[in-house]
């Protein structure tokens, strides 16, 4: 094939058969296919996208360009979630040992953050002692004897698609619903995950605004998922407001752990609940997530969780060396809460990274003592600003300014789970 002649047709609003997908994909993965030739396709994808046949063809290419992981000897079955990316969204902590105290194997491999949406493994890396690269080997051993694994997903796992993500970020071309579909998708189906819950956020503070979009991206990913075995569904839930009282590392494991203990915030509480209750259906066991909580098996998961990587569950977490107070500017009821404000003062304090081989510091974060329908004092604390490196606050104090609006009328937080796609 020539790719020239691939990109003009999808240029043109044609479309590609299954061998020219196949081909392409494989060619440039080998690196026959130039960076700039696939940053043209990936931009007549963004405006022509890829239709019922192509979309499936382009996934399944992907995932053969790299390993396939087998679950299949665990004594239990398996379920995953995976979140488009939220602030504050710490759910992966406590869910992962919820669904496996109840019986199911996850298998969570997550990634590191890159801009305002922070990363699992940023989060558990504050954990003094915490590891997040395993082998398989060592993967399949957790799962077996603890139920949960979360770790960092090995290059192996379709390769193209870490090649096409990166070339994506930098040509203004990773908005295109079938490419983030495909992406995702292409990933957790190598993973080899019996069941996968999806949990794809819409709002200000996720990389979909709107509600149409965000229920278009659910229901390919679902139609995907499907198609290639996998027990897939989605719930499009809230992300107008930051989830829980915290945006961070540190900060966020800590409240993990207040919801693994019987407590933590309403919403955060909730989420997990929703997702738990579907990974548990979708695996086919029959389950209370909420009695795991509540026995205390879920914490005791957890903390075998946190050993097996070589953590330390009762250790300290990291504290930051400064920490300023923001206070409320005005008296009254919290109408909103800016999610993507929060989560942009978080990523300033040094939370999150701007270029993929930044650090980050464990101990760096946002939290904050009311939300959406809560009282607030003109002059009462408000946020907390955590950081190691105290000239980022002036900028994280920018990010907030305009972050709440306080009125004089009662307000109730919306909903957080909005819609479920199966
Ligand atoms: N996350 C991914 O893994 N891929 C995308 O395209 C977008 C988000």
């Amino acid at each position: 094939f020539d790719v020239v002649d691939l990109i003009r047709t999808k240029r043109d609003g044609g479309v590609l058969s299954d061998d020219e997908i196949r081909w392409l994909i494989d060619a440039y993965t080998a690196g026959t296919v130039g960076d700039e030739q696939m940053a043209a396709m990936a931009m007549a994808i963004f405006f022509h996208g890829l239709d019922a046949r192509e979309l499936p063809t382009w996934t399944t290419a992907m995932i053969e360009t790299g390993e396939r992981m087998d679950f299949s000897s665990l004594s239990r079955p398996t379920a995953d979630k995976h979140s488009t990316g939220g602030v504050g969204d710490k759910i992966t902590l406590p869910l992962a040992p919820i669904v496996a105290a109840c019986g199911v194997a996850v298998p969570q491999l997550s990634g590191r953050g890159l801009g305002h949406t922070g990363g699992t493994l940023d989060k558990l890396e504050a954990i003094p002692g915490w590891r997040a690269d395993l082998d398989n080997a060592a993967m399949l051993r957790q799962l077996e004897e603890v139920g949960a694994v979360i770790c960092a997903a090995g290059s192996g796992l379709a390769p193209a698609d870490k090649k096409l993500y990166a070339l994506r970020d930098v040509t203004g071309t990773v908005e295109a619903i079938p490419l983030i579909a495909s992406s995702i998708m292409s990933k957790k189906i190598a993973e080899g995950t019996g069941a996968l819950v999806l949990d794809v956020k819409t709002g200000a503070g996720a990389f979909m605004k709107t509600r149409e979009r965000s229920a278009e991206l659910a229901r390919t990913m679902v139609e995907l998922g499907t198609a290639a075995g996998v027990t897939t569904v989605a719930l499009v839930t809230a992300m107008d407001a930051p989830l829980g009282r915290s945006a961070g590392n540190a900060v966020e494991v800590a409240e993990s752990v207040e919801v693994l203990a019987g407590g933590g915030p309403a919403d955060v509480v909730e989420l997990t609940l929703a997702l738990a209750a579907e990974m548990l259906a979708a695996a086919g066991v029959d389950a209370d997530p909420a009695a795991a909580l509540a026995s205390g098996r879920a914490m005791d998961t957890w903390r075998a969780m946190i050993r097996a990587q070589g953590g330390d569950p009762d250790a300290p977490l990291p504290t930051p060396k400064h920490v300023e107070v923001v206070t409320a500017p005005a008296s009254g009821v919290i109408q909103s809460l800016d999610a993507l404000a929060v989560g942009v003062a978080a990523w300033r304090l040094g939370a999150g990274r701007a270029r993929k081989e930044d650090p980050v510091q464990d101990a760096a974060g946002v939290t904050w003592t009311a939300g959406v329908g809560d009282t607030v004092t003109q002059g009462q604390p408000l946020f907390e600003l955590h950081t190691d490196t105290p000239e980022r606050i002036d900028r994280a104090r920018e990010a907030l300014a305009d972050a709440v609006v306080i009125g004089a009328d009662a307000a109730e937080p919306g909903p957080v789970v909005l819609e479920r796609i199966a």
